[in-house]
């Protein structure tokens, strides 16, 4: 079992699973110093490489989507996969996940037991009834046995498994909750407790913070920061707004026209880089702790994103700081 986060507060409040796979290819500083909040001042840059991605390109219906990104990922690091609808952040987690073919260049997921195990994964929506008969701690041993051949764990060792990973992510009390009807906070805790079950060495999550009121994404964004910091998994999560992890990023992908600025949030959320990637002006100001990115009015752009008008490009939410259980 891999060693649990401590686990958080309960509060108001997180999805499939998938070795060395290649397919073909510190605390945050004061919110008010602008994207410096968004930097940690010890970046484990000397850790083991657990993602490599090289030179990636993905065509999808005769279109290239993505084109020449490249980044890497080092065990114990939180990356934010940002970028506007469209933009191409699934396709990309899809990518790595091997679950989308790339067109050009290479993946590259360290670990060699099978990418399906090396990799867990909360994909965007989960969408379940209310009167589904499935108990949270069905889902998470789901998240055990899914992908495993031969005879199934005990089944005493797979409740205490079982128990020990949603206490890992806070949410032992709901263990005999109904999946359907937990809040999306909660839900979202489930399905990260589900994507754990497999002793990933990556955590992908696409717009794990969709949805989610403040609180609950402040949740969320501390736990995985917590996982990151404690079991050191590396943590690759989608989200169009940067702001919602600016506390607890060590990296930052910027998708926008498929193509990608990746670096630190300081080398990467700034005028000249945006511009330079979107292809057009961008504005990248600093208010109150948080950054506004004001990408235009281009609704004429030919980038392969969807327009971004002014207003869209308003990136809003405050920072998280990292808890106590953070290195
Ligand atoms: N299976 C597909 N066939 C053709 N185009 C696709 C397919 N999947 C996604 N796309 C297109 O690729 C682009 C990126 O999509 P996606 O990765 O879902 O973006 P994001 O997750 O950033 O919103 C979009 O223009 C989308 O329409
Ligand atoms: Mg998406």
């Amino acid at each position: 079992m891999p060693k649990p986060p401590t686990p958080l507060p309960a509060t108001s409040s997180g999805t499939a699973s998938s070795g060395t796979a290649s397919s073909g290819t510190g605390s945050p500083e004061d919110a008010s110093s602008g994207v410096g909040a968004g930097t940690r001042p010890t970046q484990p840059a000397q850790r083991p490489r657990v993602l490599s991605v090289e030179d990636l390109g993905v065509r999808l219906g005769g279109r290239q989507v993505l084109s020449d990104v490249s980044f890497h990922l080092c065990e114990g690091e939180v990356a934010g996969l940002i970028g506007s609808n469209g933009a191409g952040k699934t396709t990309l987690l899809r990518a790595v996940l091997g679950l989308t073919p790339v067109s050009s260049g290479r993946v590259s997921v360290a670990g060699g037991r099978g990418r399906h195990q090396a990799v867990g994964y909360v994909p965007q929506k989960v969408v379940l009834d209310a009167d589904l008969p499935v108990r949270a701690r069905d889902l998470v041993q789901l998240g055990q046995d899914g992908h495993r051949w031969g005879l199934p764990l005990p089944s005493a060792a797979k409740r205490a498994a079982t128990e020990e990973l949603l206490a890992g992510v806070g949410a032992l009390h709901l263990a005999d909750a109904r999946v359907g009807q937990l809040s999306g906070g909660e839900l979202q805790r489930v399905l990260v407790a589900h994507a754990l079950a497999g002793r990933p060495r990556l955590l992908l999550l696409d717009e794990p913070l969709a949805n989610l009121d403040l609180h609950s994404a402040r949740d969320t964004v501390a736990l995985l920061d917590c996982i990151a910091r404690q079991q050191g998994i590396a943590v690759l999560m989608s989200t169009h707004d940067v702001n919602p992890l600016l506390g607890v990023m060590d990296r930052v992908v910027y998708l926008a026209g498929g193509r990608a600025a990746t670096g630190s949030t300081d080398d990467v959320v700034r005028s000249d880089v945006l511009s330079s990637l979107y292809g057009h002006h961008v504005d990248v100001l600093h208010a109150h702790g948080r950054v506004i990115v004001s990408v235009g009015d281009d609704s004429h752009s030919d980038d392969g994103c969807d327009a971004v008008p002014a207003s869209a490009g308003v990136l809003v939410g405050g920072p998280v700081h990292r808890g106590a259980g953070a290195r």
